[in-house]
């Protein structure tokens, strides 16, 4: 076998056709569905390959839909469904009127913002882009667990075109403060190189994240731990907020 190669990201497109295989639907989709299918108007930020819009409009959503994310080999598995608004950008890139119900981020993309000034710039965004009334839903994980320390799991799936690949996650730790780096690596027999893939995630107490909410102009509505809704504690593994604005 060759060395391995490096890839910046896991949403390039040799990795994105198979990332619905690798994250299949689960009971956090479920509970986004239900939130967007009581919406008028939903922007899913860092929407990957549109699953959850893309459920929401073959379930009868009849508003508006749109799907948000940077990553154009992500956005194309979300294009197969042309009845939702597909934007390739980020927060960044387009600006808002205050026009949606709903903004949600799902699989945990708030990590993705690395910085104070990053997660301030993107809350003041969703904020802006938040109707009277509705609602920003997203979830983070708990650094009191430390769950990277156990994320050294892999899985085997078969893509869309028949390859087999094994996914799996190598050498997460704590890079600086708050920040986890873990390695992905792909692998396939039908592969010359496995391909290695570093993503950076950051993690925020509730404190800390409850205070860039206020900043932001947004209250807390509701939080919960677990995706059955069950009350935050310190001991759950997801902060999921529901946030409105004030
Ligand atoms: C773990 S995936 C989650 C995708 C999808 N929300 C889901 O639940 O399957 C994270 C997504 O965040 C996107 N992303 C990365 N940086 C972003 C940014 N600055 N703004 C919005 N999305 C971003 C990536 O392209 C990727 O599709």
């Amino acid at each position: 076998m060759l060395q391995p190669e490096y890839s910046d990201d896991y949403t390039e497109p040799r990795l994105a056709v198979f990332y619905d295989r690798l994250n299949p639907w689960g009971p956090e989709r479920d509970f986004y569905l239900d939130l967007v299918m009581s919406a008028g108007s939903v922007l899913d930020v860092g929407c990957g390959t549109g699953i959850v819009l893309r459920r929401a409009r073959a379930a009868g959503h009849i508003g508006r839909l749109v799907g948000l994310d940077p990553a154009a080999a992500m956005l194309n598995q979300a294009t197969t469904r042309t009845d939702v608004d597909w934007i390739l950008g980020d927060l960044g890139t387009v600006s808002f009127e205050p026009e949606f119900d709903l903004v949600i981020m799902t699989g945990h993309v708030f990590q993705v913002f690395l910085t104070d000034e990053q997660i301030a710039a993107a809350l003041t965004a969703v904020r802006t882009a938040l109707a009277d009334g509705g609602r920003f839903v997203f979830e983070t994980l708990n650094p009191r667990l430390r769950p990277w320390e156990r994320w050294t799991n892999s899985a085997e799936i078969v893509a869309d075109d028949g390859t087999a690949v094994t996914a799996a996650n190598t050498d997460p730790r704590l890079v600086d403060h708050g920040i986890v780096e873990v390695v992905g690596m792909f692998s396939s027999p039908s592969w010359q190189r496995a391909v290695l893939c570093p993503s950076r995630l950051r993690f925020v107490e509730v404190a800390e994240l409850d205070a860039m909410l206020s900043a932001a102009g947004f209250a807390v509505f509701e939080r919960y731990g677990r995706w059955d809704r069950r009350p935050f504690t310190d001991q759950e593994p997801e902060i999921i907020t529901i946030a409105t604005g004030v």
